[in-house]
Formats: structure tokens, C-alpha cells, sequence
């Protein structure tokens, strides 16, 4: 699902993570006239940085599976290859989705709203490794054996949590491309919010395999990390609130 080539051309593009931009571009028609003016700053080369951005961005997000191909060749997978590749790709997953969760906040921080045009790609590579990391279990860890797979997720249940992550992902990914944004409207916004319950899952996902092997340390980071990243969009959107009240109680 992750878009094969570097896509630059445009100005608002919709992603894995929703903060407006995507769907409120389609509704609002100031958000288009800023699109427009933004469109024709970088057409004036005011953003020439971009698109080699972009294109590192592109190719850096191949350096996990590029590896993963790098050390097969050069046997280096361990003893246990499909493990290595298993978790390899759900780290990454991982990594690639606290990535996606960052790009809104730090657009604010930093004021470069040019940064919201990566969030999309990132979030495609999220789902991409998620891809596979259910493809490396189901195929070459249980070889689509059905009563296996139950077996184990009886055995480890986390993994259900994980398949949960990985379905709300699906129409996330779907819905990503931008005639898809126009067509669902602010339904689109609403359906995207859906990632926040991604990142919960899969942080549960990760910690409950984890605790398993009484190895908590990385499932801490990355618990701490996903709080800071969700627990920012609920102030805001509680300064939000707040502001918009104020504004109704003023008229
Ligand atoms: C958004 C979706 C998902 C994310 C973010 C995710 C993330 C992770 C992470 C971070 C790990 C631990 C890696 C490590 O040890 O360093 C992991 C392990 C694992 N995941 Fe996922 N996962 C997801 C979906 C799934 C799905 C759909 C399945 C299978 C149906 C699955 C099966 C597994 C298994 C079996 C392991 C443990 C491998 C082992 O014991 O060596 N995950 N996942």
C-alpha cells in the first residue's frame, strides 16, 4: 500500500493521522485559499527543500526491509530467522506510527506546516511493515495453518492485540489517498481518528509480549513515547475547547 514513488506535488495531502489537514482542506474554503497561496509559494521555489526531502525520507524508509534483505544474503538472521524478521518488522511498524503521530505536533512546535506533506508516506510505511510483519507470521512462521495459529494465539494472546492494530489499519490506509478524502468528507477525519486506538493497541501489543520475557525496557520507551504524542493532542484539543467557549461566551 505504501505509494512506490516519492509523491511532492502536493499541498495537503491526507495521511494515517488525522489533524484536519486532509479532510478540513475538502470542507473549508480558507483552508483551500491557503492551500492555493501554499501551492504557489512552492511553485516560486520558497520550498525547494521539499522534495529532496521527500525523496530521502522515500528511500531512508526502505533501510529496515533493505537490511532485513542484506543480512539474509549475508547470513546473518540469527538462529532463529523468522523471529529476527518478525520483530524487525513490528518494531518498525511501531517506529514508523510514533513517527506518523509526531508529524501534527511537531508542525506546531515548529510553525513548518510543509511537514504535514510527509505525514502520509509515513503513515504508508507503517502500514507497509505492519504488512510485513502479519505476512512473515502467517506465511513463514505457520505457513497459513489456521488451527496452528489458533493454538498459538491461545498461547500468546497478545498477538490477537496485534491483529486488532493491523485491521484498524487496513481502512486507514484505504482511505488515504486523496480522492478518497474528498469522497468521504468529514467522515474521513472521523474514520482516521482511529490511529489513536493503533497506537494503543499496539503498544499493548508490544508490552503484554514483552512482559512474557520480563523485558519491559523498550515497551517503556515506546509506552512513554505514544503517552506524550496522544496525551499532546488531548490538551490541545481541551485548549481547544476552552478557546472556542470563551469565544461563544464573549458574543
Ligand atoms: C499495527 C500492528 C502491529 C504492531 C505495531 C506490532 C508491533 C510488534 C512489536 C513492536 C513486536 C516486538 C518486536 C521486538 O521484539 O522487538 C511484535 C512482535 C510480534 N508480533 Fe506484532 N505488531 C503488529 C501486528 C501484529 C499482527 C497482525 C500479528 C499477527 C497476527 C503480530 C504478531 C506478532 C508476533 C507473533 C510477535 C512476536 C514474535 C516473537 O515472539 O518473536 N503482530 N509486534
Amino acid at each position: 500500500m505504501a505509494s512506490n514513488t516519492p509523491d511532492t506535488s502536493d499541498a495537503q495531502r491526507p495521511s494515517l493521522a488525522p489533524d484536519g489537514a486532509g479532510a478540513s482542506a475538502h470542507r473549508q474554503p480558507a483552508r483551500v485559499t491557503s492551500t492555493a497561496a501554499s501551492a504557489a509559494r512552492v511553485a516560486a521555489g520558497g520550498n525547494r527543500w521539499i522534495v529532496p526531502a521527500k525523496i530521502a525520507v522515500f528511500v531512508a524508509a526502505w533501510y529496515p526491509l533493505a537490511r532485513i534483505v542484506l543480512f539474509g544474503l549475508t547470513d546473518r538472521l540469527g538462529a532463529n530467522p523468522i523471529e529476527f524478521i518478525t520483530r524487525s518488522t513490528g518494531l518498525w511498524t511501531l517506529v514508523f506510527l510514533c513517527i506518523t503521530l509526531a508529524v501534527t505536533p511537531l508542525r506546531r512546535l515548529t510553525g513548518v506546516s510543509a511537514l504535514l506533506r510527509f505525514r502520509r508516506m509515513l503513515g504508508l510505511y507503517a502500514f507497509f511493515y505492519a504488512v510485513l510483519h502479519f505476512t512473515t507470521y502467517i506465511w513463514f512462521d505457520k505457513w497459513f495453518d489456521v488451527a496452528a495459529m489458533l493454538k498459538d494465539i491461545g498461547k500468546r494472546p497478545f498477538i490477537t492485540v496485534g491483529f486488532a492494530a493491523f485491521v484498524l489499519l487496513i481502512p486507514l490506509a484505504a482511505t488515504s489517498p486523496r480522492a478518497m478524502v474528498r469522497k468521504l468528507g468529514r467522515r474521513w477525519q472521523s474514520l482516521h481518528r482511529a490511529i489513536y486506538a493503533v497506537g494503543v493497541l499496539a503498544i499493548l501489543h508490544f508490552w503484554w509480549m514483552k512482559a512474557g520475557k520480563h523485558d519491559l525496557l523498550l515497551p517503556k520507551i515506546y509506552g512513554a513515547i505514544m503517552i506524550a504524542l496522544l496525551g499532546w493532542r488531548v490538551i490541545a484539543w481541551l485548549r481547544e475547547r476552552r478557546a472556542a467557549r470563551a469565544r461563544a461566551a464573549g458574543r
